[in-house]
């Protein structure tokens, strides 16, 4: 995003064009920040250890096109369930390229799961008995939850310590490789996820300490090699202005260093070091575009616009800051001004007080940024908002990746029982 003026673009393009273009609410990336994301982190990390593998976490923005962009750019894909698979599948990742991180699994997913032959990595040691009785895959891999986790976004995606719902207990690792082993498989990999917008470089060091500790001493007690050690995602952008970004130099030279010592210290057949950042790639490279069509005096000023929560679920959610920008506007004198949507829930009203720029009319174009991460793949249809457009912006060119949703989608596979038409 820069501005031309006062007018914001994305890429080389105006707002104003693309909301023309494509109407508003408006989900738009830029494929050159995405591509640069991923080799900032790519390069950061091969830096300090060359063997290192990256899975796009798809659950955070899983429209075909931009999980095409990061395959091109060299990564896997990192699968929440068996349709994640089936995308990862359909833009050309398969295999050893695929990571199956699913969560309390039915015997369908684990049966699909096993069927595609990626990688199953399983949250926990009760699910491997059950895989067992549908087929026994080469390579396996556990979640392990390292007793300790954290986020800037909060408890909410803080994905390990005792209050997470996910990985096996500290406890029980050397249990589950053991079961794996007897049962005779041959490969295996680690894997955690212990939170998510992590902006303390320091962190990622000190997590996989954790974690290499623990299946370190599994690799000597059981006798096995750990072909791969995957440290999830997490690494975390700045939302508010003046926010201190991640170093990521850093964190990169840090855990390196970590990863080595330990597996040396434990006697470990170097592992391949393996992440799946997803807001890092896609985070700072995605926006909304929106309208203002509604101006109200009440108690407050309030200005309608058509973000709401149903398009961006963050700030309802998780109470999650996203800095707002007015086209035309941004040079302007302020006044603490409220922002909601358009929905029938008082959660919608997600910015009670902001200061924005005081002509703020109807008509008006706001771009909120930060939007490419968990923005359209948490948006949903309530109240017949439906989902918006997403357009992918690559310098002048821009190309609809995704239409707007319709009452045709709405309706889709909805079935009305003959006795209730007369
Ligand atoms: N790997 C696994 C297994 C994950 O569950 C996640 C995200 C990632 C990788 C990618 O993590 P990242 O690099 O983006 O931190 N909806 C929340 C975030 C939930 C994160 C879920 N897991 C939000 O909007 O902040």
């Amino acid at each position: 995003m820069k501005f031309i003026g006062d007018q914001i673009a994305i890429g080389e393009i105006p707002v104003t064009q693309l909301a023309e273009q494509y109407g508003t609410p408006l989900y738009v990336y830029d494929e050159q920040k995405i591509r640069k994301n991923f080799r900032k982190v790519s390069n950061a990390f091969s830096k300090y250890y060359p063997d290192f593998k990256m899975f796009f976490a798809v659950k955070a923005c899983n429209n075909p096109a931009i999980v095409n962009i990061l395959r091109q750019e060299g990564a896997g894909a990192d699968c929440a369930s068996v349709n994640e698979i089936l995308l990862a599948k359909y833009v050309g990742l398969g295999g050893e390229n695929v990571m199956f991180s699913g969560n309390f699994l039915s015997d369908d997913d684990i049966k699909q799961g096993l069927e595609s032959g990626v990688i199953f990595n399983l949250d926990d040691i009760s699910i491997l008995p059950r895989l067992l009785k549908f087929g026994k895959p080469e390579m396996l891999s556990f979640r392990v939850n390292p007793g300790y986790g954290k986020s800037n976004v909060g408890e909410y995606v803080t994905n390990a310590g005792p209050n997470a719902k996910f990985g096996i207990h500290p406890d029980k690792v050397l249990d589950a490789y053991r079961m794996a082993k007897e049962a005779g498989v041959k490969r295996f990999g680690a894997h955690m996820m212990t939170g998510s917008c992590i902006t303390d470089a320091e962190y990622f060091p000190f997590v996989t300490g954790l974690l290499m500790d623990i299946i370190g001493k599994t690799s000597k007690e059981l006798g096995i090699d750990f072909e791969f050690v995957d440290l999830g995602g997490g690494l975390g952008i700045p939302y508010k202005p003046g926010e201190p970004a991640l170093d990521l130099d850093k964190a990169a030279s840090l855990t390196a260093e970590m990863f080595r010592k330990k597996s040396e210290e434990y006697g470990m057949k170097p592992p391949q070091l393996k992440m799946e950042p997803a807001r890092y790639f896609v985070g700072n490279a995605g926006w909304i575009i929106g309208r203002v069509h509604s101006i109200k005096e009440s108690y407050k000023k309030i200005a309608g616009t058509d973000v709401g929560m149903n398009t961006l679920a963050r700030p309802a959610m998780y109470g999650s800051y996203h800095h707002i920008y007015v086209n035309g506007k941004e040079n302007e004198p302020r006044k603490s001004i409220g922002l909601c949507g358009q929905l029938c829930e008082n959660t919608d009203f997600w910015v009670k007080e902001r200061d924005l720029p005081a002509s703020l009319a109807e008509g008006d174009l706001i771009v909120v940024e930060n939007a490419g991460a968990y923005g359209f793949g948490m948006s949903y249809q309530y109240n017949g908002r439906l989902r918006p457009a997403e357009v992918l912006v690559n310098g002048t060119q821009a190309e609809l990746i995704r239409a707007r949703e319709n009452f045709d989608d709405m309706i889709r596979h909805t079935f009305v029982p003959s006795h209730l038409k007369s």
